[in-house]
């Protein structure tokens, strides 16, 4: 009698020790698992936010920035100063009837007089701006949320900032900005064009995230 209860009580702590080192075995798999997925996600948004700064560094050089003002007029040249003869931006970006863009900018860089050109020159709209007042650019974030924010991006969301980036006419002529007035060639975006669509679109697979501080 003794004897087969010490038998019964040796297998049932066996058999309790037994599922108890299984479910400490399976629940680590389990933390395992979902740390697994957390760095998964952790690295795919770590190369989003590094492909966005690379995008960032495009937008904010001379050949785009120079377009997208917060103040009343477009800017010109590596040093963004203010576009000569007094060019304001006027109602649609387009300048003032007396005066407007299309009336020196053409659909192609005009080389003998320096004047780039391409379709529909305007200026952007200040809803996307990307400075301040005082022509500095603004940070990576607040750039990111402006171009991002589908309330002053005329509705684009990541899909259609990739394709703006693919073959809007303007963006494209940074890559072919033509001679200055004095002969010499305008510089060009820090990135190729193939390098500043790879980047967006990393970025834009990894939703868009924007850096959080500043
Ligand atoms: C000649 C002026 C001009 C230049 C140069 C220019 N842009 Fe723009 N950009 C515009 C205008 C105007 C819009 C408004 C949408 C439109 O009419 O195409 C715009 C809109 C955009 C948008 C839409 C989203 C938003 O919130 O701003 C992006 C992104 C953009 N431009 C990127 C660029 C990049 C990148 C470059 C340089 C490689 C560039 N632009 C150069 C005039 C310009
Ligand atoms: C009177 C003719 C004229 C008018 C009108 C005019 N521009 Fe220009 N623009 C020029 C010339 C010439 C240059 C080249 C200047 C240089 O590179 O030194 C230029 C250069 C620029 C550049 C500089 C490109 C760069 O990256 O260096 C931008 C941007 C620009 N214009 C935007 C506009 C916009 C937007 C309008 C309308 C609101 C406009 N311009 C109206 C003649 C004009």
């Amino acid at each position: 009698m003794l004897a087969t209860h010490g038998l019964l009580l040796r297998v049932f702590v066996l058999t309790l020790s037994v599922s108890v080192t299984w479910i400490a075995l399976s629940t680590r798999g389990a933390v395992e698992l979902g740390e697994s997925k957390t760095t998964a996600a952790d690295a795919k948004l770590a190369d989003g936010l590094a492909a966005w700064e690379q995008v960032y560094s495009v937008l904010t050089s001379p050949r785009c920035i120079n377009c997208h003002t917060a103040t009343n007029y477009p800017q010109q040249g590596d040093d963004r100063h203010r576009h000569f003869a007094n060019i304001i931006r006027g109602p649609e970006g387009k300048g003032v009837p007396a005066l407007n863009c299309v009336s020196c900018h053409q659909e192609v860089n005009a080389d003998s007089t320096g004047v780039p050109g391409g379709h529909n020159w305007h200026l952007a709209p200040l809803s996307m701006r990307w400075q301040d007042l005082n022509d500095q650019a603004l940070s990576s974030s607040a750039v990111c949320r402006a171009v991002t924010d589908r309330a002053r991006n005329e509705n684009m969301d990541g899909r259609a900032l990739l394709k703006h980036h693919e073959d809007a006419a303007l963006v494209l002529w940074a890559w072919n900005p033509g001679r200055r007035p004095d002969g010499t060639t305008r510089t060009l975006p820090p990135l190729t064009h193939a390098e500043f669509v790879a980047a967006t679109r990393l970025w834009v697979e990894a939703g868009t995230p924007c850096p959080r501080t500043k």
